[in-house]
């Protein structure tokens, strides 16, 4: 998807909310973003949040400290994070649009700058984390849901010729970042019916549904439904990656 796709997709949505899906995830692997903002974090710790959609992950996972600021290219993101924050309670947290390619917060201000299933770049992160600061990446791979893109012949990052995880491993190690390390996730995501795993698809860009005016194909869905219904449940094998990485003191 293009940026200016993303940012029409990701308006129109308004929020990045999958509580209607009734999804249960089970984790096969160790890497945890949240595990990790609170072993760094202390209450003295400034946060950013790059790409936090309506702030949902944000206002229910990271821990209290000094300051959090949440920011996305997207103004109808950004207004529904400020309405779900009044209802939060929280404090210390503010939020507002800002392009993750072209950062606009003050260098040397942030002890961790996190960016969940968004786009970064490294280099404008380098700047604005203090000496020391970490950032954490938590990116969703080419392979991601691959059973379900290979049947259906496209998807997110289906042609890329180098998979996401490696070009932003790369961009981390050449913005001059130290300690960094890249970890494959893998979940397997179950959906309470057919009709909660139509409607998750038709969400989100993993068939790239959403973008390009295309429909299910009813057969295909079908197909893979049949092949991946466990106890009533559909399941979806995720295949994320988490990079962290340390700004030299
Ligand atoms: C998949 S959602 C993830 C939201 C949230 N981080 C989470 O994990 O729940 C991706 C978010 O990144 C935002 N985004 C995409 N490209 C962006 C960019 N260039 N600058 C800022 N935000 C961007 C979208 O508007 C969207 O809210």
């Amino acid at each position: 998807m293009s940026q200016n796709n993303a940012l029409d997709y990701y308006g129109r949505l308004g929020n990045w909310s999958f509580d209607e899906f009734g999804i249960h995830t089970e984790s096969l692997t160790s890497w945890d973003l949240n595990e990790l903002i609170n072993k760094y974090a202390d209450s003295d710790s400034r946060i950013l949040d790059l790409g936090t959609g309506g702030g949902e992950k944000l206002l229910a996972d990271y821990p209290e400290c000094r300051k959090i600021l949440g920011t996305d290219f997207s103004p109808e993101m950004i207004d529904t994070a400020k309405r779900n924050l009044e209802r939060s309670g929280r404090k210390n947290i503010t939020f507002k649009v800002m392009d993750n390619l072209q950062m606009d917060v003050p260098d040397e201000y942030f002890d961790i700058v996190a960016a969940r299933h968004t786009i970064t770049d490294p280099a404008q992160i380098m700047k604005c984390l203090k000496p020391g600061g970490h950032l954490l990446i938590r990116g969703v791979d080419k392979y991601d849901c691959w059973s379900l893109k290979k049947l259906f012949g496209r998807g997110q990052a289906y042609d890329d010729a180098v998979p996401v995880s490696i070009r932003d491993y790369e961009a981390v190690l050449n913005a001059g970042f130290t300690e960094v390390e890249l970890v494959p996730i893998h979940e397997r995501e179950y959906f309470r019916d057919a009709d909660a795993f139509r409607a998750f698809l038709e969400k989100v860009p993993i068939l790239n549904v959403c973008d390009e005016d295309r429909t299910l194909e009813e057969d295909k869905l079908r197909e893979y439904i049949a092949g991946n219904t466990f106890g009533g449940q559909i399941r979806l094998l995720r295949n994320y990656y988490g990079i962290s990485a340390v700004k030299r003191s």
